[in-house]
């Protein structure tokens, strides 16, 4: 079965053909980087007006890689949450009308499903497992007994880890988006030069919940209080100290989910899985299993969409044409309790 999939949900425009959940016939990610990095972040609106520029270039491009038509197609599948709302009704309209138009099945598909299953196009991984959901939008850690079945542990309570990546190199102006530009700096900075405060969440119900935003305003703001003597304020080595603590406060919440459940598998998926700071403190437990997309796969693409919904095609779901767009997604996104 070759499904289509669509994604549109922040600044990438992007189309993938994939077979049985698992063959990448092709998939072609139009990203709209240059647009928006004059801004130093996503500014929604051009987002939306690119996606629709686009979008039908870019699956026209994915059909041509696959050297296929769209009656060779089986169904389509494209990101309806959570997301940008404009740059969302785009890829998911475009979707629901391509489908209906050929009278072909269409699934709707949950963005962070599809991170998750990015590790899935190339590994063969068994169910139970934890997993580690960090992107622009969300830091989750959940266990996911199935593709489409995860129970969230815990989020962060205010900004995501991806944000805090992109803020912190926006006020330094070190560039967009700034998670791999600071990964880059840190290489030829040391960690031990700053030490920022490691937020505290007391209470049971905060076992697996993170907090980045008081991070985020140490180093943007407070950040001449925390460096350690005899190193230079260099931006190598705040950049470096900043992401050492940010990668630690997932690695921390992560390793209680396993003891806790007992799961030695964890699966990372979304454009902080990239880090390399992180998948270093990963591979420190050697009893644990940790599974991580191939780089090209960690950011937002169509394939992780299509590989997704051919797992609800086999189950016999359909999404109905009716069905529509939504930004958000509570559960994924915890406020502060007290
Ligand atoms: O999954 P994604 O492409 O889009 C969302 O669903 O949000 O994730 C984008 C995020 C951005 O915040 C970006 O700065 C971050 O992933 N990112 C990284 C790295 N590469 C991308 N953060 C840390 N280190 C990286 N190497
Ligand atoms: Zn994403």
């Amino acid at each position: 079965m070759k499904v289509l999939g669509i994604e549109s949900s922040c600044d990438e425009t992007a189309c993938a053909i994939v077979e049985d959940g698992k063959t990448i016939i092709s998939n072609v990610v139009a990203t709209q980087i240059p647009f928006h990095k004059i801004y130093k972040g996503v500014v929604p609106e051009i987002a939306s007006r690119k996606h629709a520029e686009w979008i039908l270039p870019v699956v026209k491009q994915a059909l041509k890689e696959a050297n296929m038509t769209l009656d060779q197609v089986d169904a389509i599948a494209a990101t309806n949450r959570p997301g940008l709302m404009g740059s969302l009704l785009v890829g998911f309209t475009f979707g629901k009308t391509l489908a209906w138009s050929l009278n072909k099945p269409f699934i709707a598909v949950n963005h962070m499903l599809g991170h998750l299953y990015a590790a899935h196009l190339v590994n063969d991984i068994q169910y139970p497992y934890i997993g580690l959901l960090v992107s622009g939008g969300h830091s989750i850690i959940c266990k996911v007994n199935n593709f489409d079945d995860l129970e969230i542990l815990g989020t962060t309570v205010d900004d995501s880890v991806g944000e805090a990546f992109d803020k912190v190199a926006k006020f330094y102006g070190l560039g967009y988006p700034g998670g791999v530009i600071i990964d880059n700096l840190s290489k030829n900075g040391d960690a031990k030069a700053a030490s920022f405060p490691v937020p505290k969440l007391d209470g049971d119900e905060h076992r697996y919940d993170m907090s980045f935003s008081g991070l985020k305003t140490a180093v943007i703001h407070q950040c001449d209080q925390f460096w350690n003597t005899g190193y230079e304020h260099s931006t190598e080595n705040m950049c470096a100290a900043f992401q050492e603590t940010a990668c630690k406060t997932l690695v921390s919440r992560l390793w209680r989910a396993v003891d806790d459940t007992g799961l030695k598998t964890v699966v990372a998926g979304g454009g902080v899985a990239a880090n390399s700071r992180l998948r270093q403190l990963l591979a420190e437990r050697p009893d644990v299993n940790c599974v991580f997309p191939p780089l090209k796969l960690c950011g937002d693409n169509g394939a992780m969409i299509a590989g997704v919904a051919y797992h609800f095609l086999q189950r016999g779901d359909r999404t109905p044409f009716n069905a529509t767009a939504c930004a958000r997604i509570p559960q994924f996104k915890r406020g502060l309790k007290h």
